[in-house]
């Protein structure tokens, strides 16, 4: 890459290694506290898994890092900068995105026509501009259209380009959710529960290809799934939550025959 020497070694100094990371994290409901001094960190370019029985704070924890909750107390930092109270929009902008951020694909276009409607700054928005830079467009255009063929083979929907969405299966239009996320702008991708309702053949699917984004493109991924059994073997670190805290992490196997990770699925 043409990052300078000076850069990298700042980074590294900087926790380099970890893109995004939240320190201290507290958020109550009321009474409840949902989490509690939450401490997680997303490395980058790897797949990070986040587990823990019902209402132990997952869905939370991600609220904070995307930005649809603020938290009472803590940090969220994402490229080393603090983005505890920057509005998700910004965080989108910045790389960090979450599947369900991107609208629903539309059922009557393309799966390439999809990912090309998911770019940012499409000048087709207003018809006005569009007319005005017609020529710029028309390259403008032409890149987003290579681009957007490129996106689709990191993917694996390359041979679907011209379906439509509507043909496509519960795996993959979760492919094309990252694809489009990815034609945004995306480097960090949050996904909650993605093999829900999809068969397990295809889930595995899925999981080769989010394990090929992430060492073939660095793309950093954050998932939460109570499926382990399934996903357990794609991933490269797991946390687990119980009652608002990180009860467990480390390495996936490691993780998921923590005693105490066992007994709070049993408790649960
Ligand atoms: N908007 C809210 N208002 C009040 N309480 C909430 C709210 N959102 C979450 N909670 C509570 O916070 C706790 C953590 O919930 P959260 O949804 O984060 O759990 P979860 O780990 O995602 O669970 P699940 O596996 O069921 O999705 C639970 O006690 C829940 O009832
Ligand atoms: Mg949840």
């Amino acid at each position: 890459m043409s990052e300078s020497i000076g850069t990298l070694q700042l980074q590294r100094k900087g926790d380099g290694e970890y893109v995004l990371w939240t320190e201290n994290v507290v958020k109550r409901f009321g009474g409840i506290i949902a989490l509690n001094k939450v401490n997680i960190k997303l490395r980058k370019g790897k797949i990070t898994l986040l587990i823990g029985p019902n209402g132990s704070g997952k869905t939370t924890l991600v609220n904070v890092i995307s930005g649809f909750l603020t938290p009472e107390e803590g940090k969220v930092i994402y490229k080393g900068k603090d983005i505890t109270r920057l509005p998700p929009h910004d965080r989108v902008k910045m790389g960090l995105v979450r599947t369900f951020q991107i609208p629903k694909p539309f059922q009557n276009l393309t799966v390439l026509e999809n990912v090309m409607v998911a770019a940012e700054g499409n000048p087709g928005e207003n018809p006005y501009i569009a007319a005005i830079f017609r020529s710029k467009w028309k390259k403008f255009e032409k890149e987003q259209v290579e681009r957007a063929f490129n996106i689709l083979k990191w993917v694996g929907l390359v041979h679907k380009w011209d379906s439509k969405a509507s043909d496509l299966s519960g795996g993959q239009l979760k492919l094309l959710e990252i694809a489009r996320a990815i034609m945004k702008g995306a480097d960090t991708i949050i996904m909650d529960e993605p093999a829900a309702g999809i068969n397990p053949v295809l889930v595995h699917d899925l999981f080769d290809r989010i394990v090929k984004l992430s060492r073939e493109r660095h793309v950093t991924f954050l998932i939460i799934e109570h499926r382990i059994g399934l996903v357990g073997k794609y991933v490269d670190y797991a946390y687990a939550m119980n009652m608002g805290e990180v009860i467990s992490e480390g390495e996936p196997e490691e993780v998921f025959n923590d005693p105490k990770v066992l007994e709070s699925y049993l408790g649960g």
